[in-house]
């Protein structure tokens, strides 16, 4: 993609980015509306909706040959990676946006033929924004961020969900116990967007999930890329772009350590 026309995607990105938020940091001051979508744990308001109608509007006025892929379905029924794609998490965090009105982000991740041209993760509580750009870095607010560094298990603090440490049908759990029992510590923080902008931010060491959705790690897998992260599912095999993919995502050296217990 040629210089200016990424220039512009990125400026509207930004701007429209800090729009939403806006919205969402509003919001907290009328009644949400809250429903279910498969389950009781599995919330949607009506502000995760509306951010979702905020993007497609702004870009199907500003760059009406994209294609948006939005959890919430208002996009486009996108069956291949064709084209420029934005794939758009409105709200990753429901259940924080919810419960605490903390730690949830808008998360966009900006792709073209499947190859990723820029990540925004804002993290609308702290107001702080992990972006990358192809080739260009990864950046907290104006700080770069600098390359990760190997690691090892005893010294990492690894981004996991307590579900996957107890008896569940993705993943054998003792290995998981295991990879707890060695490091230095675990954190849950319940968005997985914020996880992953954690681990390519050094914040954590490591972040393993067992399904995510296209919109809950787009936006990651550019951010990581640009630091020297890896990310593979937790067999090791590289994520399908437009599926639902187990993730293991970590500093070099680390990402080995882990899976060896994981595929063990
Ligand atoms: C969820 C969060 C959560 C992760 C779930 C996601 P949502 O996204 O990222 O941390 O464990 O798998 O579905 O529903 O809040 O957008
Ligand atoms: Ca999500
Ligand atoms: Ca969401």
């Amino acid at each position: 993609m040629d210089k200016e026309k990424c220039r512009k995607i990125e400026e509207a990105a930004k701007t429209w980015t800090l729009e939403a938020a806006d919205l969402l940091q509003k919001s907290f001051e009328n009644t949400l509306t809250i429903t279910y979508k498969s389950h009781i744990a599995d919330l949607v308001t009506n502000m995760d909706k509306n951010i979702e109608k905020f993007f497609i509007d702004k870009i199907q006025r500003t760059f009406p040959d994209h294609k948006v892929l939005g959890e919430e379905g208002y996009g486009d029924d996108v069956q291949d990676k064709s084209g420029i794609i934005w794939i758009i998490d409105p709200i990753d965090g429901t259940t924080n946006f919810i419960h605490q009105q903390s730690n949830f982000a808008i998360s966009i991740g900006i792709y073209e033929n499947g190859l990723g041209i820029m990540g925004l993760i804002y993290d609308v509580g702290s107001k702080n924004l992990y972006f990358a750009k192809d080739g260009e870095g990864a950046f907290l607010n104006d700080f770069k961020l600098p390359r990760l560094d190997k690691t090892s298990l005893t010294e990492a603090v690894i981004g996991v969900n307590a579900t996957w440490v107890g008896p569940n049908k993705r993943i054998n759990h003792e290995n998981v116990q295991e990879v707890v029992r060695k490091s230095r510590g675990t954190r849950s923080y319940g968005s997985a967007a914020i996880e992953l902008a954690y681990v390519a931010s050094g914040k954590l060491d490591a972040y393993m999930t067992m399904r995510l959705s296209p919109w809950d790690f787009a936006a990651g897998l550019i951010l990581l890329n640009e630091v020297g992260g890896l990310v593979t599912n937790t067999e090791g095999q590289p994520i399908k772009l437009l599926e639902q993919n187990s993730i293991l995502a970590a500093k070099p050296g680390l990402h080995e350590e882990i899976l060896n217990h994981l595929t063990n």
